[in-house]
């Protein structure tokens, strides 16, 4: 969740400053981009030096360096990031923060950003426990920051009690969480199937299509970046999949309708990306055809429509969206597909649009909704497209 995230990280005078190092490490590696800000009395408990060679980049202190000239733009600052995490906050900078006051370039940053704040807070136990510090905690959440309570246990004063900082990995873990809760598909289980199939014709042999995947793949990696417990049921493809969804992959139709079937009932949202064949050979040789003189004749049979029979199965609360990839009269089939197979979406994608449709990386769509209202996009990379087909689906998702 925090991969690619502007984080800013503000340090206050704490001994548990020490652990900061650590956090700005954790986030690093979790991807994040990292901007520390250290309050005068943070600079005390840790050196700049420390947190810039591990941020990678400049540590703030003040407005204005004397040496350098540089002034620090607290407004920048403040609408750069994605999110601020005060650890370790004070006594003294959470009064701050309660009552306005910015005599520093981390208050000021604080009142300019329009971002999620997090605190964690450090200081001894009767500090903490102080009525004061309390009502400016209750403050502080009454402006919607988030508190990273403090743990109990050994203080820097050699007192027991309330007060500790919370360990570095358990900010990490808990911001990771608390921008999952936030996201607006989190708690939506997703279902996307990608790729072609394959049918076989004999052990050697099969009848498939030329699709890459792409557009599937990208579909589901959006899809879990909005928050969603994503399952990616994907036919012969070589594309790879994120590490946090669930792919199960699958050769035949048949196999591709199992899968489906047996997830279809615990989904919110169905996205049908896959280009499933339509018709098998109706018997598969056990032994590898031989070549004769003549011509091969093959019986087809027709494949089992897995869109269809999950929009016969589909309940009010579940929503399905299908592909239609179409040659002519495009639009009319499009919505065909829409009512016939029990859709609120139908994606459609001409193969008369250059760059659309198979194996390249860029696509056109036009999106049907229910009433039949079209909006028709620009062409994209098939991540951008699949941007805007999630932004199509935000706008139904009951
Ligand atoms: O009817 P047509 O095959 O053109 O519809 C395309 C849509 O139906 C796509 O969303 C595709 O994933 C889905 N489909 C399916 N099972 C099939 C054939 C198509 O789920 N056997």
């Amino acid at each position: 969740m925090l991969k690619n995230k502007n984080v800013i990280l503000g340090v206050c005078g704490s001994i548990a400053a020490y652990k900061s190092a650590f956090l700005v490490r954790l986030l690093v590696k979790a991807g994040a981009n990292v901007k520390v800000i250290l309050t005068p009395d943070g600079a005390h408990f840790i050196t700049p030096l420390t947190l810039a060679t591990l941020s990678k980049n400049p540590v703030y202190t003040q407005y204005f360096e004397e040496e350098t000239g540089v002034w620090s733009n607290h407004v920048e600052l403040g609408l750069w990031a994605d999110l601020i995490i005060i650890a370790p906050i004070s006594a003294n900078t959470l009064a701050k923060l309660a009552t306005g006051i910015c005599d520093n370039l981390l208050t000021a940053v604080y009142l300019s950003a329009k971002c999620p704040v997090y605190v964690a807070p450090a200081m001894d136990l009767d500090m903490w426990k102080h009525e004061t510090t309390q009502s400016n905690i209750d403050r502080l959440i009454g402006f919607g920051n988030i508190v990273i309570a403090p743990a109990n246990g050994e203080l820097a004063s050699g007192l027991w009690g309330e007060g500790r900082m919370a360990e570095p990995e358990e900010i990490v873990l808990f911001l990771d969480n608390s921008i999952k809760k936030s996201l607006p598909l989190f708690g939506k289980k997703v279902m996307v199937t990608a790729g072609p199939t394959y049918e076989a014709i004999d052990p050697v042999r099969f009848i498939g299509n030329h699709s890459s995947g792409k557009m599937g793949f990208a579909l589901a990696d959006e899809l879990a970046k909005l928050g969603a417990e994503v399952t990616l049921i994907a036919g012969p493809t070589a594309q790879k999949a994120d590490q946090s969804l669930k792919r199960i992959d699958v050769v035949s139709t048949q196999e591709m309708f199992d899968a489906c079937i047996a997830a279809f009932a615990e989904t919110d949202i169905t996205v049908m990306c896959a280009a499933v064949a339509d018709y098998r050979p109706k018997q598969i040789a056990t032994q590898k055809i031989k070549k004769e003189d003549s011509g091969l004749f093959l019986e087809l049979e027709k494949t089992t429509d897995i869109l269809a029979s999950l929009g016969k199965a589909k309940k009010s609360h579940q929503i399905l969206v299908g592909f239609a990839l179409e040659t002519n009269d495009e639009e009319n089939y499009a919505k065909g597909k829409l009512e016939k197979k029990n859709l609120d979406l139908v994606v459609l994608n001409s193969l008369n649009d250059k760059g659309a449709g198979f194996k390249s990386d860029t696509n056109k769509i036009t999106i049907f909704n229910k009433a039949f209202e079209r909006t028709v996009f620009e062409m994209k990379s098939k991540t951008a497209v699949a941007k805007d087909i999630c932004t199509a689906i935000l706008k139904i998702t009951k």
